[in-house]
């Protein structure tokens, strides 16, 4: 007996790194998989349909159910295909796992508008363009147990300073998450959020970098593989109590992150004068700050 038996599941970026991970433990669980790569490089553009055939064919050869498409989500039209062709080939759609990915870092004093533009259309971009025809074909079915998981990523969490377009794209779709798990809710739908950490071609320039975490293709514990117990249980019916939360999975942690909340709050009827609001800055808040500058680093010189 399977963990998704009798499942659906669309997967973006599924043709390598974690996306193809993910999708062979669904289909060896019993989930029928739509696996969905661009066959792009790393920094986005040209198309190889190699990865998510190959994906695909080694789901089918070990007697799961699999069909690849090489659907670009960046496109709203392709995007609606790819939803789709889950409907046709599988009769429904359950879950929708959004992991597309590319990079392109560089300073934000340097970045150049096109470094921008490519991230926010594949990661923001994509993940609204799939979410946003799954989302149509979820009201038109409610009844079911639906699954939305986005790949979001410490980058934007912690702020990396050489990925300010990736940090955006990504903590852009942690507020489409938290808006979805809020309007989509009744139709059965739950939404979270993955911060992945694993050893893929995405990170693989850390190998041997003197980092906290041993970026090494010989390290299981930061295997893809490792990325894909917490995912899957996201995946299931029975996590239907957990909606609206980011999750990190990697490097042998599952982790639970807190979700914004304000932490301390000054009011007044009427209008603020503006000494008396610095004032409140300055005492209140300080206050309840216990580390005042999270991004702290010495001046240039
Ligand atoms: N590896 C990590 O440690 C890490 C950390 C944080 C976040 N992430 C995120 O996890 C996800 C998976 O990353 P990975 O490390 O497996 O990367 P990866 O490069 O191995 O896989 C990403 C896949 O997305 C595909 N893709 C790119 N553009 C596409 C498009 N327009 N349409 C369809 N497919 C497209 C690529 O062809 C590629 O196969 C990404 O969203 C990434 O940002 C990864």
């Amino acid at each position: 007996m399977g963990k998704l038996d009798g499942r659906v599941a669309v997967i973006t970026g599924a043709g390598r790194g974690i996306g193809a991970a993910v999708a062979e433990t669904f289909a060896r669980e019993g989930a029928s998989v739509v696996v969905n790569d661009l066959g792009a490089p790393m920094e986005g553009g040209a198309t190889d349909a190699g990865p998510a055939q190959e994906v695909a064919e080694r789901i089918n050869a070990a007697g799961g159910k699999a069909v690849a498409s090489t659907a670009d989500v960046t496109s709203f039209e392709a995007s609606e295909g790819l939803i789709q062709t889950a409907i046709d080939e599988f009769g429904k759609l359950d879950i929708l796992m959004n992991v597309a990915g590319i990079i392109r870092d560089g300073m934000i004093f340097k970045m150049e508008e096109s470094q921008w533009d490519s991230v926010i259309a594949v990661h923001l971009k994509g993940t609204f363009n799939t979410t946003r025809h799954a989302s149509a074909w979820w009201r038109d079915n409610r009844g079911g147990q639906y699954r939305l998981i986005n790949f979001v990523s410490g980058s934007g969490l912690y702020g990396s300073p050489t990925q300010p377009n990736y940090a955006a794209a990504k903590m852009g779709i942690v507020g489409l998450t938290y808006s979805c798990a809020n309007s989509l809710g009744g139709y059965g739908v739950t939404a979270n959020c993955i911060a992945p950490v694993a050893f893929t071609r995405m990170t693989a320039s850390l190998e041997g970098k003197p980092t906290v975490m041993n970026y090494s293709p010989d390290n299981p514990r930061i295997s893809a593989e490792n990325v894909v117990p917490p995912v899957l249980y996201l995946a299931m019916e029975q996590s239907d109590w957990i909606n609206g939360r980011i999750i990190e999975s990697g490097n042998g942690s599952i982790g639970l992150f807190s979700n914004p909340v304000m932490t301390r709050q000054v009011t007044k009827d009427g209008v603020w004068d503006l000494d008396e609001a610095i004032n409140e800055m300055e005492t209140s808040f300080r206050s309840a700050i216990q580390q005042p500058n999270p991004f702290a680093r010495p001046p240039k010189g």
